[in-house]
């Protein structure tokens, strides 16, 4: 009994110890090999390593990014080219045909990550009491809530968009790839679904290094 203190002591040592353990950095994950600059998410232990915003965790061989805003299922690392290309697991989750984004998606600003340029937003308004200007989400049911729709963000003329958000319960931006979302461009509103599932990329600088997410507190 008296040794419950020191196995304990020695457990905060380890811990403190793993912080920057090998097996932070370098492991596996199904086919994927994930090494610096992300390190593991121990869901037993988030505080066991890394920093957050550059944290995968390993759940049944699928590897999963823990940004700030929700889980994204990671599709690939291009160590080369510094990117990482994520999907919102939720999205995945849900009907391929349909499904509904519910948050914007956010990562600490000093992270060390940001989007690239392959990277466009969507902007989606959920249950509008009016008519925008395009057709609305044919596949929600408005069960008389009111229309959904999806506009390409760069597309949403300026001064609509104060009178649009306040007319609709909910608004959510979220990067999709330039790529997919020219193949469904003309059929946004039916078609969205493939350029969410194909997700987004977000890269990293040669700099970014956990030196620099240290000093800077890990935000
Ligand atoms: C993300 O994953 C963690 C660990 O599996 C879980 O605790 C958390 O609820 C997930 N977050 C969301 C937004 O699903
Ligand atoms: C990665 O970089 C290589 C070499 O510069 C280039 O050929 C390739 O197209 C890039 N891939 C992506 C996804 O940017
Ligand atoms: C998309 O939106 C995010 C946050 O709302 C912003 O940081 C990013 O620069 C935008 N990307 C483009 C290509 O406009
Ligand atoms: C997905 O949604 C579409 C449109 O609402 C519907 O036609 C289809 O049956 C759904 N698929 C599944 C597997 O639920
Ligand atoms: C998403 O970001 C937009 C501004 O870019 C904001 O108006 C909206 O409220 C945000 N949505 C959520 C769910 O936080
Ligand atoms: C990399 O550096 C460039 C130029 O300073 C900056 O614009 C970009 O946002 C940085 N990317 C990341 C992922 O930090
Ligand atoms: C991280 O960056 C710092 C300063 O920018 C540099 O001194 C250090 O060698 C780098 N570490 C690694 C592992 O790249």
């Amino acid at each position: 009994m008296s040794l419950l203190p020191i196995l304990s002591f020695s457990l905060l040592l380890l811990s403190i110890h793993n912080y920057s353990s090998p097996d932070c950095n370098r492991f596996q994950c199904g086919d994927l090999t994930i090494d610096y600059p992300f390190s593991l998410y121990d869901t037993t232990n988030p505080d066991h390593c890394g920093l957050p915003g550059l944290l995968i965790s390993c759940e049944n061989h699928v590897p999963i990014l823990h940004l700030q805003s929700a889980n994204y299922t990671v599709q690939g690392i291009n160590y080369e080219n510094r990117t990482i290309a994520l999907v919102d697991t939720d999205v995945l989750d849900q009907n391929e045909t349909c499904p509904r984004v519910k948050n914007n998606v956010t990562f600490f600003a000093n992270a060390g990550i940001d989007y690239t340029n392959s990277d466009v937003n969507l902007t989606f308004f959920y249950e509008c009491n009016i008519a925008l200007n395009s057709s609305p989400i044919s596949c929600f049911t408005s069960n008389g809530h009111g229309d959904s729709y999806v506009f390409r963000t760069s597309d949403i003329p300026s001064y609509q968009y104060p009178t649009w958000s306040a007319a609709c319960q909910l608004v959510v931006v979220v990067p999709v790839l330039n790529y997919y979302l020219d193949q469904v461009y003309n059929d946004l509103n039916s078609a969205f679904g493939v350029a969410l599932r194909n997700g987004f990329q977000l890269g990293w600088n040669s700099t970014t290094n956990c030196t620099k997410c240290l000093d800077n507190g890990g935000q």
